[in-house]
């Protein structure tokens, strides 16, 4: 019940489309452009750098709220869990992203919302995260091939954390989180299925932080 209570909750934060709102301000539906994606890389490339990072502060922001949220009022009383709910609250908070249900389930692929998870979880996986992306990014300029790798570099991490004694749980709840960590995981690669055909095919669109992205 607390599992699906952190869900809702999350599921409650993710709706907030801020690459949606902030293309509807100025006249567009974001995902009739470019990827067609409601997220960052496709406000970046459509509407510019300032829209991209407002578009991940508040998608980013959002999951770090019910994150926060979760923890300020499930971690006295439910202290030997509470990594677990705070994944539960991400996972919600990535599903209401995804999959809207007032814009027919059409959002976004829930990347800058994973960041969210990541910096309010814990700063292993933060720092982990941050390089992969970013040494991935830089390199190939393809978005989408950082976000897949920081996706697998999360499961490793949560594993290798868990194993290890971080999260201060026991075993079954220790793969109870491993199993969440999967799931965001596979989801992630399924709303990137396009991405990956185009990559393999050599035909992904490229990223820059400056107007090349109009070429
Ligand atoms: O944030 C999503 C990113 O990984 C790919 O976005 O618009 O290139 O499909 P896009």
């Amino acid at each position: 019940m607390i599992r699906l209570l952190c869900l809702a909750i999350g599921y409650l934060f993710g709706l907030f489309q801020t690459s949606y709102i902030l293309g509807r301000v100025h006249g567009i539906d974001i995902r009739e452009y470019g990827s067609h994606n409601a997220g960052t890389t496709n406000m970046l490339r459509t509407m510019g750098l300032k829209a991209g990072l407002l578009t991940f502060a508040g998608d980013c922001g959002k999951c770090i709220l019910a994150v926060v949220l979760v923890r300020v009022v499930f971690g006295k009383t439910h202290a030997d869990i509470l990594p677990l709910l705070e994944f539960y609250a991400a996972a919600g908070t990535i599903l209401g992203h995804n999959y809207p249900f007032y814009l027919g389930f059409r959002g976004g692929k829930g990347i800058a919302a994973t960041a969210g998870l990541v910096l309010s979880v814990n700063w292993i996986m933060a720092i982990c995260g941050i390089i992969t992306f970013f040494t991935t990014f830089f390199v190939t300029h393809y978005v989408s091939l950082g976000s897949l790798l920081v996706y697998v570099g999360i499961v490793i991490e949560v594993i290798v954390l868990g194993q290890n004694g971080f999260f201060h749980m026991t075993q079954p709840h220790l793969y109870e989180l491993y199993a969440v960590a999967i799931f965001l995981a596979v989801l992630a690669f399924w709303k990137h299925r396009e991405n990956i055909k185009r990559l393999l095919s050599g035909t992904e669109r490229k990223t820059y932080l400056s107007s090349k992205n109009k070429k």
